[in-house]
């Protein structure tokens, strides 16, 4: 039977798994006006990673219950048209935070409850889980610690069932001996949740309603609880302060490493990569120490890059070669590309194949075509540069005349002699030479040289003027 509410029963059945993910605490110990939820891990909130991991489920759907920073959590997630939302205000525990989602939820099928502040967790851990929920248990996902100080314990009785989850605060001393903790994350039949969950009682050391006692009220009812041990204690930590997150950062960092070396990518080494975002390497590809990859990244086969590159969604053609300390942003390089040292390539730049750009070039929203090369201390805006051009050290497109920017065109084979500066809207023919220090204000006829530089003069008998030496009085 479905609740006139529902969202999901309206235009569809229910789906395999609704899943209620709680993110409405404040996180008063990050010190930050950035909502938890919000913190990046791995460049990517954390909620966004719960969101994957429940993606990663089987036809699955997911209710976010906000609360803290509602707002600007909604926000960074508008794009996310299939996410539903809900508010809970004021926080009043775990439980409480489930009944906000309540009118959300069908009937039928089962609800998975994950909490937007353990973002490890993996979908191949909560799948026992589902299957015992669709069996018509409660299923709790546990783990033993060494230290359980603060977490929920598991209680269970002489057969080895879990009969009740006390928290910390609540627990009796012999209570707080268990190691066994309670992760948070419980799947259940939706029609009994939604029932436990309305009978739940604030008479507790928090006076919070607390989703940890759907357990004993599910014993009551002689219903099975399954405690379903994680095998991996990493997967279920969850984010308080700062440095629990830097040191989630440094697991998931571990799981980039390791994915790209089974992939058979070189890291030079494997502690000293950061991947915030998505990685797709070919064949022999080598990366060195310090480099910092973010959004799309595509290395094809044979692709070195040197130490401390910073490369954002990008892709790099086959053998290319980015050299130390480059910084690639928004750019499509084909195949045989030198880049760098010290090269800077932004939003808009092609390179064809076996394009060079060398130190400290800066390159934007331009093409260049196949074979061109500007090596040393150039501003290439705005342009299109054909196949075979040289464009010497110093070179400068001047695109931007304070209100608009324009384009300059630079054809096959010209040659752009060094110090020049290409005020634009300008031109250089096929094959064009420009002299150095050249300053083209006007288009350059194709295959002639043009120089704008003045004439050279030398002044016969000239003499540089000398100190007088200064009289003795
Ligand atoms: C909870 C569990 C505890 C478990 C621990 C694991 C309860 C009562 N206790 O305790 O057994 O060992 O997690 O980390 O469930 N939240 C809301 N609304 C609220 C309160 C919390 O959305 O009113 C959200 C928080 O944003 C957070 C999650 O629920 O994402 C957990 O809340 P938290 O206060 O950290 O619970 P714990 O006390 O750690
Ligand atoms: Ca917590």
């Amino acid at each position: 039977m479905n609740s006139a509410a529902s969202p999901f029963s309206e235009s569809s059945p229910a789906p395999a798994a609704q899943v209620v993910i709680l993110a409405a605490g404040k996180g008063t110990r990050m010190r930050s006006r950035l909502p938890k939820v919000l913190q990046p891990l791995a460049g990517r909130p954390l909620l966004g990673h719960v969101l994957d991991t429940a993606h990663a489920l089987h036809d699955a759907r997911c209710v976010v219950v906000v609360g803290h920073g509602a707002q600007q959590v909604r926000e960074a997630f508008a794009q996310e048209t299939q996410l539903r939302f809900c508010e809970q205000s004021p926080q009043l525990g775990t439980g409480h935070a489930v009944q906000q989602a309540c009118p959300q939820l069908d009937d039928s099928g089962v609800v998975l409850v994950l909490y937007g502040d353990v973002p490890l967790v993996r979908a191949q851990t909560l799948q026992p889980l589902l299957d015992a929920a669709h069996a018509g248990a409660l299923a709790v996902l546990t783990v033993r610690l060494a230290q359980p100080a603060g977490y929920g314990r598991i209680v269970r009785d002489a057969q080895g069932h879990v009969s009740r989850i006390v928290e910390h605060k609540d627990a009796t001393p012999a209570e707080l001996g268990i190691d066994e903790v309670n992760s948070g994350i419980i799947a259940a039949p939706a029609a009994a949740l939604k029932r436990w969950v309305g009978q739940l009682r604030n008479d507790n050391a928090q006076g919070e309603y607390y989703l940890t006692d759907v357990v004993a009220l599910a014993r009551a009812e002689g219903l099975a609880v399954h405690g379903v041990p994680a095998d991996d204690a990493d997967e279920l930590l969850g984010v308080n302060d700062r440095l629990q997150l830097a040191h989630l950062e440094r697991v998931v960092q571990r799981r980039h490493a390791e994915r790209l070396l089974r992939d058979g990518v070189t890291l030079l080494d494997p502690q000293r990569i950061d991947v915030r975002g998505e990685l797709r390497c070919g064949h022999d590809v080598r990366i060195d120490v310090g480099c910092v990859f973010e959004g799309r990244v595509e290395l094809a086969d044979g692709v070195q890059v040197g130490p401390h590159c910073v490369l954002r969604d990008c892709s790099i053609g086959a053998d290319s070669r980015i050299e130390a300390f480059s910084h690639i942003d928004g750019a499509r390089c084909e195949a045989g590309a030198r880049i760098g040292p010290y090269a800077r390539l932004r939003p808009g730049t092609q390179l064809a194949r076996d394009v060079h750009v060398g130190n400290f070039t800066e390159v934007k929203n331009s093409s260049l075509g196949e074979a061109s090369k500007a090596n040393h201390l150039s501003y290439v805006g705005d342009a299109s540069v054909g196949a075979r051009v040289n464009i010497g050290a110093g070179t400068i497109t001047c695109n931007y005349d304070g209100a608009a920017k324009h384009r300059t065109v630079i054809e096959d084979d010209a040659f752009i002699g060094s110090d020049t500066q290409l005020v634009a809207p300008v031109r250089v023919g096929r094959g064009a030479t420009l002299g150095a220090g050249t300053t083209l204000t006007r288009d350059a006829p194709a295959g002639e040289l043009t120089v704008s530089r003045a004439r050279q003069v030398s002044v016969a008998g000239w003499q540089r003027p000398r100190k007088q030496p200064s009289n003795p009085t």
